[in-house]
């Protein structure tokens, strides 16, 4: 029983209402937590875990699992509910919201695989002459979770399900978009698993997380956000030096194409790379830059391909380009192609831009060059700037004085020169894709970045290891 205020969601989609004006639907409505709330639900996480004392810390890895495999059938009982609510508040397609949604069942299980072994290999054994040692994972205490509206699903429970495997408790902040989603999981959470493991709060993170921040009670913050607001909270915690923090932040994916490419695998793995779910990916490949002598041909292939992308809304079969969750979000994008044409770039694809309600049409941007805002800043839309070179010094400089680090593509047949282009990048960026656009999976590959991208490292078996401390148990062999 609720009787506080509540906040009501939006789609980013807009239909006609009775007057034949277009607005954003209303999809639903929940509670918002306030500072009371949230310290409530923050002391239900620390007593569940009562210093490592609680029954989920102290449960065996293998209950533990039954206990999640058990809200893995929940879960899946839940699954048309859930993907239809990530379609409705984010807008996104159908199709991607269900991969979605699958890809994250077999994260689960893969996580489970992983634990499994990792639990195999913590036997007892004689360390040294005189000593019998048992290495163990051990939890860490409370953590306190943030995901982000892209992926509000996935990529909030590749923190969520290792962070509660290994044995702590949780508080979790829904994201502002694609909230209401997560209500039919909270309820499989609380049937899972012992009272206090997992705790939500829902509404405006400026007024829940400083105080539980400050409480100093969160031994562990995970988010999936901006770096701007990384900076803020981790501010916040009165022992900054003492928090572990595990953090995908924001990213400027560059792709460099060179002379020899081969233009057909460039421009369909760059479209791909660029504009699946509206750019909207930390891992979107966010500039690309094209050596001048094939520029002209790469850049009349692919505006021709982003052309033929099907604007629409995200129920309808085919549709790629859908309304944008972000209410700001149109207009920041459309500043953004003012200030590049004002710098003498133009729009070089057909509609490129145009702006209906919550829709934008993605945009080809060129040349783009120092100075303007798409060359630095991270969009996170559907614009493609694009930028010219003669030589790859040029391109290496730019990851240089960039303040991200996330990854990086090269596209060309030459080996050599790749080969000479592999070993810097790889010191600039976590991870560099050969013929192939940005992107996280396979989910057993490390998922982090350098700089202001990231902090600690996701991947199935890191992101165990990132929510754990490896604890010892030395018994003396008279
Ligand atoms: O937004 C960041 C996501 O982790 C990207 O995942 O590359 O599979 O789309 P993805």
């Amino acid at each position: 029983q609720w009787n506080g205020p509540v906040s009501e969601v939006y789609s980013p989609v807009c239909l006609p209402t009775a007057d034949g004006t277009l607005q954003r639907k209303l999809v639903g409505s929940f509670p918002v937590t306030g500072p009371a709330e949230a310290l409530e639900a923050l002391e239900a996480a620390v007593a569940a875990y009562d210093n490592g004392r609680g029954e989920w810390p102290q449960m065996a890895v293998a209950a533990r699992i039954e206990c999640m495999e058990s809200f893995v059938g929940k879960m899946l009982e839940r699954k048309k509910l859930v993907v239809n609510l990530i379609m409705w508040e984010i807008g996104k397609n159908l199709a991607d919201a269900t991969k979605e949604f699958d890809r994250t069942i077999k994260y689960i299980y893969d996580t489970i695989d992983t634990l499994k072994t990792i639990d195999r290999n913590s036997s007892r054994f004689r360390i040294e002459e005189g000593i019998i040692g048992q290495i163990r994972r051990s939890p860490l205490g409370v953590v306190l979770a943030m995901g982000p509206f892209n992926y509000p699903l996935n990529e909030t429970y590749t923190t969520l399900i290792p962070a509660i495997l290994m044995g702590n408790t949780i508080l979790f902040k829904t994201p502002k978009h694609g909230s209401l989603l997560h209500y039919p999981l909270l309820e499989a959470f609380r049937t899972s698993f012992p009272k206090g493991v997992v705790n939500s709060m829902y509404g405006r993170g400026a007024d829940v997380i400083p105080p539980v921040m400050q409480s100093g009670k969160v031994n562990v913050l995970t988010l999936i956000g901006s770096s701007r607001v990384a900076d803020q909270l981790q501010r916040q915690h009165p022992k900054l030096n003492r928090l572990r923090s595990i953090m995908s932040l924001d990213a400027k994916n560059a792709a460099i194409i060179l002379p020899d490419a081969d233009l057909d695998v460039a421009v369909s793995e760059c479209l791909l790379g660029s504009l699946s779910f509206n750019g909207q990916r930390c891992t979107a490949i966010k500039i690309i830059w094209v050596h001048r002598s094939v520029a002209d041909d790469f850049l009349r292939r692919f505006s021709a391909q982003v052309s033929k992308l099907k604007p629409g809304m995200p129920w309808d079969a085919g549709v790629q380009i859908t309304p944008l969750p972000e209410p700001s979000k149109p207009d920041y994008l459309a500043d953004c192609i003012r200030d590049a044409e004002a710098n003498g770039a133009k729009i070089m694809n057909e509609g490129g831009g145009e702006v209906a309600e919550s829709l934008f049409k993605p945009a080809v941007v060129y040349p783009v060059k120092e100075g303007m805002k798409l060359y630095r800043e991270e969009q996170f839309g559907p614009i493609v700037p694009v930028v010219p070179f003669d030589d790859t010094e040029e391109f290496i400089d730019y990851l240089i004085t960039d303040d991200h680090g996330m990854q990086a593509s090269i596209f060309g047949t030459d080996t050599n020169a790749i080969a000479q282009l592999i070993d810097p990048l790889v010191n600039l960026v976590s991870r560099v894709n050969i013929n192939a656009q940005c992107q996280r999976g396979p989910d057993t590959f490390p998922f982090t970045g350098r700089k202001d991208s990231a902090e600690g490292t996701l991947s199935v078996e890191d992101a165990l290891r990132s929510f754990s401390i490896r604890s010892a148990v030395a018994t003396k062999d008279t």
